[in-house]
């Protein structure tokens, strides 16, 4: 990290202090506050984390006036369009694209690991039938963290490397089990001679009776939709797994308070909700309603898959996600209305002042719920194959995080807004 020749100054109380500002290799140049307490007595105010790096990070690049997307470096369109999800996460892990032998060798040990303890499968049976996948995953996912403790030691690279495969691998296994549970049918446990999103489909689609034909359209778009959510910088969810795991707790149960963070409609549940939005409208005639209804601050309804704390512009994810959306309706053979629905509504939207003027564009989530549908999962799936999709990315914070020289424990500070110091009063005085 290199330390800029400007500095930035500021005077309070009539005392003047310079702070140092840092430039990473791509992006706005940082003010490091971390003196500022010390040497004026101020905090800083930013709910939300609007103007607040929290951390330094080699793994992804957004600029969201540009509608940019990097991992490690490598543009998302190209990844999306040329790799694979397996390629991907070697490369979110280790920094660079694996070789060969390199990739052969990752691939087969994440397929070693993707069966789940036999006591871990009993975890489904004390679930309602009708819970929500997502609190099955959270649950489950997060009891692998009593599995394995004894032979886990996070400052140990190879103990990091061990969790880190078995994380990725038992994932999609969890979440097809929670699929196949809420349906009432058998497990179908993971196969070694398929890909990652070939298998996953497999778990979650298969009749363990019937001979098992891989769908290759489906299998690529499941692919791609794992490669475009899986990593997305400091997001909500991602921040949750760094500061849970700055104290050095289980990395399993970190990962489990990810999934908890990406369950929120404002965040990886936006692909459910917009769904449901583009159902809720129905036809495109009723679509200026639902603008004017967007539009109104006394109504709570905001466009679903709209709009994006850090894109500003067109979020490139969305635009491989409404070309695979294409793909796989038409090798469905599925003429699906909410399509209609969905390209229309971005057209009146991205022609409206009130969307323009705030750079509301459409996120990734608008079109992913249309095309997990055609592939044939329930709206409630669609953010579990998010979490799947984004592991790698929790994993790959929760590694550069506890590993960082200067790592210390997050603890944010706050305004004080409550009661000042008062005497306590005996409760037969109370009135
Ligand atoms: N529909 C209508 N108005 C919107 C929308 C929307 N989807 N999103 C933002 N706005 C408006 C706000 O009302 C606000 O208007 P104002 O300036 O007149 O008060 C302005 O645009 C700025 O909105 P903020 O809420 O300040 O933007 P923020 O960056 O905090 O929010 C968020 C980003 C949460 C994603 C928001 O756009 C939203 O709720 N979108 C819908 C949910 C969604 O699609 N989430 C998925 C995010 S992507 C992901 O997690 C993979």
């Amino acid at each position: 990290m290199k330390t800029s020749e400007d500095k930035f100054k500021i005077t309070y109380k009539g005392k003047e202090i310079e702070l140092p500002v840092y430039q990473g290799t791509q992006g706005p140049d940082v003010v490091d506050i971390a003196r500022l307490y010390k040497e004026t007595g101020l905090f800083t105010y930013d709910p939300g984390y609007r103007s607040t790096a929290s951390c330094k990070s080699d793994i992804t690049y957004i600029d969201g006036n540009a509608g940019i997307l990097q991992y490690r470096g490598y543009p998302i369109d190209q990844l999306a369009k040329n790799g694979n999800f397996m390629e991907t996460c070697y490369l979110l892990l280790q920094g660079e694209l694996p070789t060969k032998a390199q990739y052969d060798e990752f691939e087969i040990d994440i397929m070693k690991h993707s069966m789940l303890h036999e006591q871990l499968i009993k975890f489904y049976s004390g679930f309602r039938r009708d819970a929500h996948p997502m609190a099955i995953l959270v649950g489950v996912f997060g009891a692998l963290s009593s599995f394995y403790h004894t032979d886990l030691d996070i400052d140990d690279p190879i103990s990091r490397n061990q969790s880190t495969v078995r994380m990725l691998a038992k994932m999609p296994t969890i979440a097809a089990m929670a699929y196949r549970y809420s349906l009432g049918r058998t497990f179908v446990t993971p196969k070694g001679d398929m890909s990652y999103a070939g298998n996953f489909l497999r778990m979650c689609f298969a009749n363990p009776m019937m001979p098992y034909e891989q769908d290759e359209v489906l299998t690529r778009a499941m692919d791609r939709i794992f490669i475009l959510h899986a990593d997305h910088e400091q997001n909500a969810s991602t921040s949750t797994v760094r500061l849970a795991s700055s104290s050095g707790a289980n990395p399993y149960a970190c990962v489990a308070a990810g999934v908890v963070s990406l369950w929120g409609p404002a965040h990886g549940g936006a692909n459910e909700a917009a769904l449901n939005m583009l159902k809720e409208i129905g036809t495109v005639d009723r679509i200026p309603h639902y603008i004017e209804r967007a539009k109104n601050k006394e109504d709570s309804f905001r466009l679903m898959g709209f709009g994006h704390r850090v894109y500003k512009n067109y979020d490139p994810r969305a635009k491989v996600m409404q070309e695979t959306a294409h793909e796989v309706l038409k090798h469905k053979g599925i003429d699906d209305p909410l399509l209609d629905v969905a390209i229309e509504l971005e057209r009146v939207a991205l022609e409206d002042d009130y969307f323009v003027q705030r750079k509301l564009y459409p996120n990734v989530d608008f079109y992913s719920g249309i095309t997990l549908r055609a592939m044939g999962f329930p709206s409630s799936m669609f953010t579990v194959m998010f979490a799947i999709a984004r592991t790698v990315g929790w994993v790959s914070h929760w590694r550069e995080g506890i590993t960082e020289p200067d790592q210390s424990i997050g603890r944010p500070r706050q305004i004080y807004m409550g009661p000042t110091e008062r005497d306590y009063t005996p409760m037969s005085e109370r009135g």
